[in-house]
């Protein structure tokens, strides 16, 4: 287990979870402002878990974790940080299941988890990648304090970069 929130888990995904990932990742809404194509099965799911966030956590020490509901134990998505190559920056991204949408959780998840990478992992900054007209993964980089940067082309998409400092979010956090 990485992260405890009031509502979350956050924690490693391992190859179990490929069912769940594969549900995540097969809704066409979900997907909608991202460059991934929907799973085609859960066993693609695995292929997926083991080269991405499993094979991240081996290389980096973090990668995307799965939010688990502390009251049910289902998985309500992913949320964490992902070192991007391309750009030499570490990124917070998030992801849930539809039904879970509007609840606030993905911002307490990605709070969770900036602040993780500040004081555990001693980033320097971290950013977010979005599809401007994704006003609601917007929204959530701007309530846990990431602001605009500047527009860079990453995973062959036009993207808006927004960026938080450690600095910034030390000072964010003291003046709360
Ligand atoms: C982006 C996503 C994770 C947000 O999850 P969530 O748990 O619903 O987010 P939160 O409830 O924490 O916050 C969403 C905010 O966006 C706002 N919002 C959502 N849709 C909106 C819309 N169409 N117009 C204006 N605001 C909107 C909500 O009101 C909320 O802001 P508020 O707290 O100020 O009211 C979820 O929609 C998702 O999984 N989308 C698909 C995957 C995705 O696009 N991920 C991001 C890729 S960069």
């Amino acid at each position: 287990m990485i992260l405890e929130t009031d509502r979350l888990l956050l924690r490693e995904y391992v190859q179990a979870d490929a069912e769940a990932f594969f549900r995540l990742n097969s809704d066409p809404e979900v997907l909608r402002f991202t460059a991934d194509s929907p799973l085609r099965s859960t066993e693609h799911a695995r292929q997926i878990l083991s080269s991405y966030p499993i094979a991240d956590y081996r290389r980096y020490g973090f990668g995307r974790w799965a939010c688990i509901d502390k009251r049910t134990r289902a998985h309500l998505g992913f949320a964490g940080l992902k070192y991007l190559e391309e750009l030499q920056e570490v990124e917070i991204g998030f992801r849930l299941v539809r039904a879970y949408w509007g609840f606030g959780l993905a911002t307490e998840a990605a709070k969770a988890a900036v602040a993780y990478g500040f004081e555990h992992l001693s980033l320097k900054s971290i950013i977010g990648l979005v599809i401007p007209d994704n006003i609601a993964s917007v929204r959530v980089l701007q309530k846990i304090g990431l602001k605009f940067s500047n527009q860079v082309c990453c995973r062959g998409l036009e993207l808006e970069r927004y960026t938080i400092s450690r600095q910034r979010f030390t000072k964010r956090s003291s003046d709360l």
